[in-house]
Order: structure tokens, then sequence, then C-alpha cells
């Protein structure tokens, strides 16, 4: 595996691909690889003849009071890691590469971007968005695989494709999870036991929430419920919301989903470490 830092290096890579006529799957991430992510880049080896991870720490998708300084780092790691699962090439861009001096153009977002994350993290997606663009277009990749364990992002990536003609396919990757149902994630290392052992109960609120849902309690009634549940074991909930899951757009019954399926989505904190997950509700 070959680590490139430089647009024209990695445009040089893919070209040559394209060239010889193999396809290529990019699966981005922030490092700190873990199952999950590997999960993603054996679904592009899958997909595609080549796999190209990226690995860029984004600063214009943390709030001034996140964790940017905290991320955890270390490339060699990740590059083993990647090597062993057969990635073919690792972008690892610098800060000036991607922000040069003199960079202004940001994206601006709706639909599936307004609510839920927004409401905690304003900024966030419009960071994200702006980011993936980028390193969409510098790619030039056939498919991008993104997790569906960050699904409001995964929504909002696609929409973002469709609306800016972007030529690679989006394909969202089932969540891996531990043994006790937690989504697997890089905030996961910031937990210590204590929150470790209750951080699980997410996912089980979750199911626990969609089952009562499909088994035909009210909505609100469904959502109040779990609500109560996470709030007794989460330092502070920040949302627990049902959407239509293909729009995002708020649901308050089965009876009419827009895309025929619904998705319930959640987010807390535990100390200082923040939590999100997500799943299908299918009638
Ligand atoms: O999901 C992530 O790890 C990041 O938000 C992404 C998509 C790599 C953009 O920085």
């Amino acid at each position: 595996m070959r680590t490139v830092r430089s647009v024209p290096d990695l445009r040089q890579a893919v070209d040559a691909w394209h060239a010889d006529r193999e396809t290529v799957a990019v699966v981005p991430t922030m490092g700190a690889l873990h199952g999950g992510h590997l999960s993603l880049v054996a679904l592009a080896r899958q997909r595609a003849d080549r796999v190209v991870t990226t690995l860029f720490i984004n600063p214009r998708q943390f709030g001034p009071a996140e964790d940017l300084a905290r991320y955890p780092r270390n490339e060699a790691a990740d590059a083993d890691l990647l090597r062993e699962a057969g990635v073919d090439l690792l972008y690892a861009p610098g800060p000036d590469a991607m922000y040069p001096d003199g960079f202004t153009t940001t994206i601006s977002l709706g639909g599936p971007a307004e609510g839920l994350e927004t409401e905690h993290r304003p900024g966030f997606f419009e960071g994200v968005a702006t980011v993936v663009a980028k390193l969409l277009l510098q790619a030039g990749a056939d498919d991008a695989i993104f997790g569906e364990k960050d699904y409001q992002q995964l929504l909002v990536v696609r929409r973002l494709v469709a609306d800016l003609n972007i030529r690679t396919t989006i394909v969202g990757a089932p969540t891996l999870r531990e043994a006790d149902g937690l989504a697997m994630s890089s905030r996961n290392a910031y937990l210590s036991d204590a929150e470790r052992q209750r951080a699980a109960t997410l996912h089980g609120v979750l199911q626990e929430t969609a089952r009562a849902l499909v088994s035909g309690t009210r909505a609100a009634d469904a959502v109040a419920a779990g609500l109560a549940r996470l709030e007794e074991v989460f330092d502070t909930v920040d949302y627990l919301a049902l959407r239509d899951a293909a729009t995002l757009a708020p649901l308050d019954t089965l009876d009419r989903m827009p895309s025929g399926s619904g998705r319930l989505l959640a987010a807390v904190h535990l100390g200082t470490t923040r939590l999100i997950d997500n799943v299908a509700v299918d009638t």
C-alpha cells in the first residue's frame, strides 16, 4: 500500500487504474480506525478492483468546544490496519493541502441536514459536506462507502452528491457492533470502564423503541418511553427521534411513511463523550 499526500499524486494513481479499466472505491475516514472502518474497506473491496482510503481529521467539522485536540491520531497504526485489509492507496493530506491559504468556499445545506445533529452541532454538516465534496472530487472514484452509524451524515452526503452532480456512487454500509450492541466508533475509546458498561443501553433502547413502534404503540408514547429510559442511564440526552428513512422528515406515525420505512435516531452523552446511534423501523 502506497501513501500519498497531494491531489496530483492521488489523481495519478486513480487515473492509471481507470486507464486500465479498473474500478475504484474510496473510504473516507478521520483515522483512529476500528472494525467498523475495516468493514467499510471490506465492502469497498467487494465492489471495486482498487480501494483508496482517505485519512484526514477535518478541523471544519469540529465545533469550538469539541474534541479536535484530543481526537485520537496514529497514522502508522492506521496504515498497518489498512495494509492488512488490502487497501491499495492511503491518501493522507495535511491541513494545508486541504485548506490552503485563501480557501473560502463552503457548502450550505438544507433537507436531511436540518435538525437532529445540526441542533446540537451547528456547522458540523457544512464542515462534513465541504470536506467530502473535496475528497470525492479529488479522488474521482466510482464508489464511496459511508457507514450507516452516521445515518444523517450518509443522507447529507447522498443529497450533496445528487445536487452537485458528483460522479461517485454513495454506498451505505451497515453498522458494526460490539458483542453487547454498542456501535463501533472511534470515540468509544474515550469511555471509562463504568461508562462503557452503560453505553450499550443506547442500542438496547433504540431496539426496544423500534419493537414498540412496530407492534403498534403510538409513536409519541413509544418515543417518550424510550427518552425516559435514556434519561435514566445517560448524563444528557440530545434527542431520540423517529424520522422517515429516506428524507429524515419527522414522522408522527408509522402509518404514513413517505419512503415506506422509518429510522429511529438518538444522541446521548456519557461524561465528556457523545454517542450517536440509529436503527431501522420497518413495518
Ligand atoms: O465519518 C467520518 O469519519 C467523517 O465525518 C468523514 C466522512 C470522513 C468526513 O471528515
